[in-house]
């Protein structure tokens, strides 16, 4: 088998001003450093982004990380209209979204609409 390690491309967008955010950025940055010590076939990158309640600085955030960085999957996501406008263009670049977004509970229409958005 090829030793070579493949790399996924993660995307999280988190709310770096508030306490709870800053939290998530470390446990998840731990958490894929000992993936990258562990996985015998996979490391994981992580691409950090604050998230934002401009419409267009959501929209270009998420196609940068889709774009740019390439990230295969996206998570995080701080209000729904912000979930909402990532998911739209991530559905387009057939890039799955994970959104942490309040309230937990999926409005029913968001599942239809999105069909990424888990
Ligand atoms: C997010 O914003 C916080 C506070 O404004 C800043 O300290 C942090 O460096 C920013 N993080 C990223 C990934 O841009
Ligand atoms: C990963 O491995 C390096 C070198 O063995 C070690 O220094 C580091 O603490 C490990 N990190 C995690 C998160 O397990
Ligand atoms: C895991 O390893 C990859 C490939 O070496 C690297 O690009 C990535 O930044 C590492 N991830 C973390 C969280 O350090």
């Amino acid at each position: 088998m090829n030793s070579d390690k493949k790399v996924i491309s993660i995307g999280v967008i988190i709310d770096g001003d508030s306490r709870i955010g800053k939290e998530q950025e470390v446990a998840m940055d731990i958490a894929a450093k000992s993936y990258n010590n562990t996985s015998k076939n996979h490391k994981l990158a992580l691409y950090f982004r604050n998230s934002t309640e401009d419409t267009l600085r959501a929209i270009a955030l998420a196609e940068e990380m889709i774009n740019v960085q390439k990230v295969q999957v996206i998570i995080g996501m701080h209000t729904w209209p912000e979930a909402a406008i990532v998911a739209e263009i991530g559905s387009k670049a057939q890039v799955p979204i994970i959104s942490f977004a309040e309230p937990i509970i999926t409005p029913p229409l968001m599942k239809a609409r999105w069909p990424f958005l888990k």
